[in-house]
């Protein structure tokens, strides 16, 4: 029986193979992400040759000390292939993402990859979403009528904290933890907090990933679209 951190790094390093010679790669953010970068890492000092794009400083940091080669959207219009983890997966491969704060910049990359691929362990494999707080990213200024705006949506918004202060995204951002208990509409759901002034992204993904791979205590399988 394996925990959930050998899990994470099972399904981290099997992603990390699937990235080929020449490609622009997407690199996600969180735990199991972490292994994935290191992975690629070692294969791109035993000559892999890849540029990638962060999603955020986190990750940059794991880059540069892995040694994988960064690039940004200045020079790179498409990524062949992103790679990231999620809070919740549900059987439609719609997500939940942004427990780390990263939503924006992962929703970014994402979208500007030919491929997505998903990597979680099984326990966030999850028959509706909601259970896990969704991220919603905000401005700073009128934080507090957008969560207004949110719990007319039918949601619970707490500011996020970190050590004592309130968190700040990569972006200069504040993150709203709404909690909607289900979520039985996530498109829907996504539209209409999207519509609100104030909203900068959510942590809802739908539509979005092709494949996720899941590590279980039994081996590493795949759902695909
Ligand atoms: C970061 O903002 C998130 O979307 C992460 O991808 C997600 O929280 C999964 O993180 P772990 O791999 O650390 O569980």
């Amino acid at each position: 029986m394996q925990n959930v951190d050998e899990l994470k790094k099972l399904v981290g390093e099997e992603a990390a193979n699937l990235v080929k010679d020449g490609m622009k790669v997407g690199l996600g953010s969180g735990s199991t992400v972490y292994w994935m970068v290191k992975r690629l890492g070692e294969r791109v000092q035993d000559g892999l040759n890849i540029t990638a794009i962060p999603t955020s400083n986190t990750t940059a940091k794991w880059a540069v000390e892995f040694g994988v080669p960064l690039t940004d959207f200045s020079k790179v219009q498409q990524l062949d292939i992103a790679i990231d983890g999620a809070d919740e997966v549900d059987k439609n491969l719609q997500l939940i993402k942004g427990g780390g704060g990263a939503l924006l910049r992962e929703k970014v990359v994402a979208a500007a990859a030919k491929e997505f691929i998903v990597i979680v362990d099984e326990s966030k494999l999850v028959s509706h979403l909601g259970a896990f707080p969704l991220a919603v990213e905000v401005t700073p200024f009128g934080w507090e009528i957008t969560s207004v705006s949110i719990a007319d949506l039918g949601g619970t918004p707490t500011l996020r904290h970190k050590d004592g202060e309130v968190f700040v995204t990569d972006n200069g951002n504040y993150i709203l933890d709404c909690s909607f208990n289900q979520i039985l509409d996530p498109e829907a759901l996504q539209k209409d907090l999207k519509m609100l002034v104030g909203v900068v992204e959510t942590g809802l993904f739908v539509g979005m990933a092709d494949k996720v791979i899941v590590g279980k205590a039994d081996g590493v399988s795949s759902i695909t679209k």
